[in-house]
């Protein structure tokens, strides 16, 4: 079957059938079926004069889609939390970047993002040195196995996969707006999980966490779930602005993390799991995509949008979403636009 030859209701079909068995989906097989089915190009346009900040670039996924819009023109800042991994990684984009002559620029910045003092520390330095941003991406993640406190008193998977992010993009607001207000709008992207399927949007179990009760896999789900809410929340207070907010799953892809949080599905799932080109295409493709060509709030897979939930009992209300970002917002003392969207 040559790439995109198939007629878009078939494929649209195929891959409806494609979602229905989870295990094909997630894995290899529904990245490789659906690039043949829908005859996809290269998931970065040119992005020269075009700046983006990836977390979680030192490996995996976010250093997949970092390397993408290195290698499309776009200036670059790695953001990590090892300085070993993070001065590794950009001299590997760098010298990426130096086969180029109209290249971007590749800049690396070290913070632990679950601590607020260094997010708010990282965006400060971001300020500074950035005028514009087109595209935040936020990726870095982790399954902690076991219970973590930040210096703040947070548990560290809430803390580090939406207090961080919340307060990231509230400080970076200023340059994505200067962004969105031209061209093809600014975007920024979730990475999140299909693991957030099974939870319900449940701050008040999140913020409360404690060692006692503490299910590593439980805290991912449901911190994954919250970025998935939040980011429809986000798309609404910024429909007007040209900032577009999206979430999405990358598919189960074979990585550091996937093998230190869930070893056993790792290794059961060793010859499913995409490739970190592969689970970083989509969230390449969401920061690049043409305005019209991405909903924003839509949590995305293999480049669609897919469903929020599938089962009744993990549905929230406008106002659920409403109240968590703000509640959200004043625990990570981040300044975002009020509920009216101003
Ligand atoms: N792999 C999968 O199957 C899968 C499936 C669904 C969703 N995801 C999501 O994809 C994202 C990327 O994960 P991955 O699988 O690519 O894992 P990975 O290869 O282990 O990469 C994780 C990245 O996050 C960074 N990071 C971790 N904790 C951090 C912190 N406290 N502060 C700053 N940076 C931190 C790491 O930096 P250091 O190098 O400094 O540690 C690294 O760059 C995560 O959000 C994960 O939840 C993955």
């Amino acid at each position: 079957m040559a790439a995109g030859t198939v007629p878009r209701g078939v494929a649209r079909v195929a891959d409806a059938a494609l979602e229905a068995s989870v295990v094909a989906s997630f894995g290899r097989p529904g990245y490789l079926a659906r690039r043949a089915l829908y005859g996809w190009g290269p998931p970065a346009s040119d992005g020269a004069g075009r700046v983006a900040v990836v977390t979680g670039a030192s490996s995996g996924i976010g250093r997949a889609v970092a390397e993408a819009l290195v290698r499309s023109r776009w200036s670059v800042v790695a953001v990590s939390r090892d300085p070993g991994r993070n001065a590794a990684c950009v001299d590997e984009l760098r010298a990426i970047a130096a086969g180029d002559r109209d290249a971007g620029r590749v800049t690396g910045a070290v913070a632990d993002l679950s601590d607020l003092g260094e997010v708010r520390e990282l965006g400060s330095a971001l300020r500074a040195e950035h005028v514009r941003l087109d595209a935040l991406v936020h990726d870095a993640g982790v399954l902690h196995r076991t219970f973590h406190r930040t210096d703040q008193g947070f548990e560290a998977t809430f803390a580090l996969h939406v207090l961080g992010p919340t307060l990231l993009s509230a400080l970076l607001l200023d340059l994505l707006r200067a962004a969105g207000a031209s061209g093809a709008g600014s975007r920024v992207v979730t990475v999140s999980s299909g693991g957030m399927y099974p939870s319900r949007l449940d701050l008040e179990r999140l913020e409360h966490a404690a060692p006692a009760s503490y299910h590593g896999a439980v805290a991912y789900s449901l911190a994954k779930r919250a970025q998935v809410e939040l980011g429809v929340e986000w798309a609404r207070r910024l429909a007007r602005t040209g900032v577009v907010a999206l979430t999405m799953h990358p598919g189960w892809v074979a990585t550091r993390s996937l093998d230190a949080g869930l070893p056993a599905f790792a290794r059961a799932a060793r010859g499913l799991l995409r490739t970190p080109e592969q689970g970083a295409d989509t969230a390449v493709w969401l920061a690049c995509a043409p305005r019209e060509e991405v909903a924003g709030g839509g949590f995305y897979l293999d480049r669609r949008p897919r469903a929020l939930h599938l089962t009744p009992w993990t549905r929230t209300t406008a106002v659920e979403r409403s109240r968590a970002l703000d509640r959200v917002a004043t625990l990570a003392g981040a300044d975002v636009p009020s509920a009216s969207g101003r």
